[in-house]
């Protein structure tokens, strides 16, 4: 009761506070919405692209919302993103993500400096360090889906959702390869932690926005509690990865306890592990409900096989492959892009306009909807079409536009700027390999030959990798002779 109370009085704060906010001539467009104080957020929380979908048409490409006492400038025009990516002194990056940390993650670093996490990071992920990962993430993944497939009685067909079979092979390789082997006895590790896992992901849109029901909150404590347990190991023993190494010993000299560190960990398994399986998801769906697409991939991959092996020859160039990667991730990828505005600031948009942004508030880019489903930069964007990122002659084709102008960022599934991935060429390779193993391995068809791939579930848009709202289901079985055609 006295926290109704309290809460009502803050908001009542807040909207004597805010609610008189008026915008002056030199500020974007002003959309307050007409519930005072959560202004959008039931519409914002419930499906993001829809809402500022919407919100482009009636004010263009810049304008300002407010969302939960907070405003929050959008900006939906690639050719001005640099505008935003480009400053680091106005627009700070950690704060926010440090709000989501402890939201998501009860974690709280003690003299936290991203910076030096990400050099660690960069440096074991490129060159040769990059090469051993490769190895070890195909090696574990070959392992798995063999054990697998054969594990059933071979000669017959397994039943599955692709979801839930791409996610499950792709977290626990993922989780061996970099957070380290089974503990003594406990060959079950992986496949705990991935059950785990699932539990955490499933409520954590919800501990982001911070509205978990009561028995959900319960819920969220025991399974991240599980979750630090299992992981307490992570980074020590010397079978997890130099990385992980590295990084906990770093976090000690930061001055992090030990529960800390394990929080840390799930932080880590989190950006590491969430969107690979998805994506693989996406793209094997959309390849199994395009006949077209799915011969091209076979092709390529058939001619991309070092000879007399079943392997993919790692010199070779997969520009197929990436197309369809590329594609997949333009339709299902989808990050904010956030940023605190940490003193006054004028925003130059590409067309010349000039824009005043206020100190505290957010700006915010959604590729998404612009330029990912810019019917402008993408010809019909709601549909798959496998070539989209091809030129005629089968090369990468990197030529989009907008407005007349040839764009930088015509897809933006990595993010951008200071905190662009750092483990794309990782996941590029990962998922490659999987599809590859799963391609040339496998007989996988769908169950019912006319589903169609899932829609998304809405309320995940915002944070990465979408997923679906429902099973696609597939069966499948060991080839006898493996090939890729
Ligand atoms: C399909 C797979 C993946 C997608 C679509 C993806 C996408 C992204 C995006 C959009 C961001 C920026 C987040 C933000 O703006 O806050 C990001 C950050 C990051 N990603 Fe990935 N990622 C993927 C896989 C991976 C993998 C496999 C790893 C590591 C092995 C990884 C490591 C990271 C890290 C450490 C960051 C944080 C960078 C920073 O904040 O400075 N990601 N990723
Ligand atoms: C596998 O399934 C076939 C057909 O259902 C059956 O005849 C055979 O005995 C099974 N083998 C094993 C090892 O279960
Ligand atoms: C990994 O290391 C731990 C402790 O150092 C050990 O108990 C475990 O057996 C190792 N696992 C593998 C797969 O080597
Ligand atoms: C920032 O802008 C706001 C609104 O335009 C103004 O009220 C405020 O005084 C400015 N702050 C500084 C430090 O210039």
């Amino acid at each position: 009761m006295i926290w109704t109370i309290l809460l009502l009085f803050h908001g009542i704060l807040f909207f004597f506070f805010l609610s008189n906010r008026t915008r002056s001539k030199r500020e974007p467009p002003l959309d307050k919405g007409v519930i005072p104080w959560l202004g959008h957020a039931l519409d914002f929380g419930k499906d993001a692209a829809k809402f500022l979908t919407r919100m482009k048409l009636k004010h263009g490409d810049i304008f300002t919302v407010r969302v939960a006492g907070r405003y929050v400038t959008i900006l939906l025009d690639p050719n001005s993103y640099d505008a935003v990516l480009q400053d680091t002194t106005s627009l700070d990056f950690t704060r926010y993500a440090q709000v989501l940390m402890d939201r998501i993650f009860n974690l709280k670093l003690p003299n936290h400096k991203p910076d030096s996490e990400k050099s660690i990071m960069r440096r074991h992920f490129q060159g040769e360090s990059l090469t051993c990962l490769n190895h070890a993430m195909q090696n574990h993944l070959w392992t798995l889906l063999t054990f697998e497939t054969t594990a059933q009685n071979q000669t017959n067909w397994k039943q599955d959702g692709l979801f839930g079979f791409c996610y499950s092979l792709l977290f626990r390789a993922g989780y061996l390869t970099l957070f380290g082997g089974e503990q003594k006895n406990n060959c079950m590790d992986a496949a705990n932690v991935y059950m785990e896992y699932q539990k955490f992901d499933s409520l954590l849109i919800k501990m982001a926005h911070t509205t978990l029901k009561s028995g959900e909150k319960q819920t969220a404590g025991s399974v991240k509690q599980r979750l630090w347990e299992l992981l307490a190991q992570a980074g020590l023993r010397d079978n997890s990865s130099l990385w992980l190494q590295s990084y906990r010993q770093h976090l000690k000299e930061e001055g992090a306890d030990e529960e800390t560190q394990r929080k840390a960990m799930l932080l880590q398994l989190w950006a590491t592990q969430g969107n690979v399986g998805p994506a693989t998801f996406w793209l094997l769906a959309f390849l199994l409900t395009h006949s077209e697409a799915m011969r091209a991939m076979r092709k390529e991959f058939n001619s991309a096989t070092m000879p007399g092996t079943i392997t993919l020859d790692p010199q070779q160039h997969t520009p197929v492959f990436d197309s369809v990667l590329e594609e997949t991730l333009r339709l299902t990828a989808v990050p904010f892009i956030t940023r605190e505005v940490l003193q006054n600031k004028t925003l130059h948009m590409a067309d010349g306009q000039e824009y005043d942004v206020r100190r505290g508030d957010r700006v915010c880019l959604f590729p998404f909807v612009s330029p990912q489903m810019d019917p402008e930069i993408h010809h019909e964007p709601e549909k798959f079409k496998y070539d989209r990122f091809l030129n005629a002659d089968g090369t990468a084709k990197r030529d989009f536009f907008k407005g007349g102008r040839r764009l930088k960022y015509y897809t933006m599934p990595w993010g951008a700027g200071t905190n662009a991935c750092v483990g794309k060429p990782f996941a590029i390779q990962s998922i490659r390999q999987f599809v590859f193993l799963v391609l040339s391995h496998l007989d996988i068809e769908l169950s019912d030959p006319e589903a169609q791939v899932p829609a998304v579930d809405a309320s995940r848009y915002g944070f990465g990798m979408l997923q679906p709202i429902e099973e696609l289901q597939i069966r499948y079985k060991l080839r006898e002779r493996p090939c890729v055609q």
